[in-house]
């Protein structure tokens, strides 16, 4: 039987909001198991922080402060640490943020805002990093979406389908960069324990979350980092691209006893 896992482990990985919440559980588990990261975030407090607690993993972790939407940073920034010897071979798209409005109330500018930094930024930034991963051999892209992308919670009429645009991009772009050793695949976070969802839910919606999830519970960033990490590692997951994994508590596939509500 003959598998591929020729897909280079060795080199880069960039994650995107790697600086807080979800990204920075998935910095620090790629440190740990001696991988190369490069974290892109644009809030200098975060980095701040991150370098604080990650300092142990220093010589492993880059940082870089930047906003994803500056689409003209992306290719120089790229530029300076893509090598021959040390390639990206990683990508994690982590960087996003979502509000709470009803559809009535929600404008386009709010629209815009989010389909900005959630679609465009992730979008742009892949299509640069396939780009060089197409020449050197492959790599594994993983888009962090949510379950707001997978079905209707009420208050996400912009995050939402910000979120469902990446589950599309992750089964397009999986589609046409097979044939050059990129795998894409995508993450479906339901409710996480993170500065992002701490400062959206209150005390009511974090308890109907806890109700609407068979395990009633939030999950931790780190229990999300570990099946991002399946999907980047190709000794793990060499024949596993397109792929939309829901990392939520049993939430989505949930039946009658966790109706599903606001949040
Ligand atoms: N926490 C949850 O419950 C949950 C659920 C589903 C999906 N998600 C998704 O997971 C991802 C991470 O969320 P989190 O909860 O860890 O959030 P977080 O706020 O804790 O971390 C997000 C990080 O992204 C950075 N960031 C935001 N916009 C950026 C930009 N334009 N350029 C560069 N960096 C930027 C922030 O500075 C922050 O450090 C997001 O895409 C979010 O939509 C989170």
């Amino acid at each position: 039987m003959q598998t591929n896992t020729s897909q280079p482990t060795a080199g880069i990985t960039i994650v995107t909001g790697g600086a807080s919440g979800i990204g920075l559980a998935v910095v620090q588990l790629l440190a740990k198991l001696g991988r190369r990261v490069l974290v892109l975030d644009h809030s200098a407090d975060n980095i701040a922080a991150a370098q604080k607690n990650l300092t142990q993993w220093g010589e492993l972790i880059a940082y870089e402060q930047m906003d994803i939407t500056q689409e003209a940073l992306i290719a120089p920034l790229l530029a300076r640490y893509h090598t021959a010897t040390e390639p990206i071979v990683g990508l994690v798209n982590s960087a996003g943020f979502g509000r709470d409005i009803a559809f009535l109330d929600t404008d386009s500018a709010m629209v815009r805002a989010i389909f900005e930094v959630n679609v465009l930024g992730a979008f742009n930034l892949s299509r640069e990093v396939a780009r060089l991963m197409k020449d050197s051999g492959g790599g594994a892209i993983v888009h962090v979406a949510s379950v707001s992308g997978l079905i209707g919670n009420k208050g996400r009429s912009a995050y939402g389908p910000s979120k469902a645009a990446l589950v599309n991009l992750t089964q397009i772009m999986s589609n046409e960069l097979a044939e050059y050793g990129i795998r894409v695949n995508c993450i479906c976070p339901g409710p996480i324990e993170t500065p992002l969802a701490m400062s959206v839910h209150s005390d009511a919606v974090q308890n109907i979350w806890k109700n609407a999830v068979p395990q009633r519970r939030y999950g931790q960033p780190e229990e999300v980092a570990q099946a991002i990490a399946f999907f980047l590692n190709p000794q793990t997951s060499s024949y596993v691209t397109g792929q939309i994994l829901s990392v939520d508590g049993g939430f989505i596939s949930a039946g009658i006893e966790s109706a599903r509500s606001v949040a």
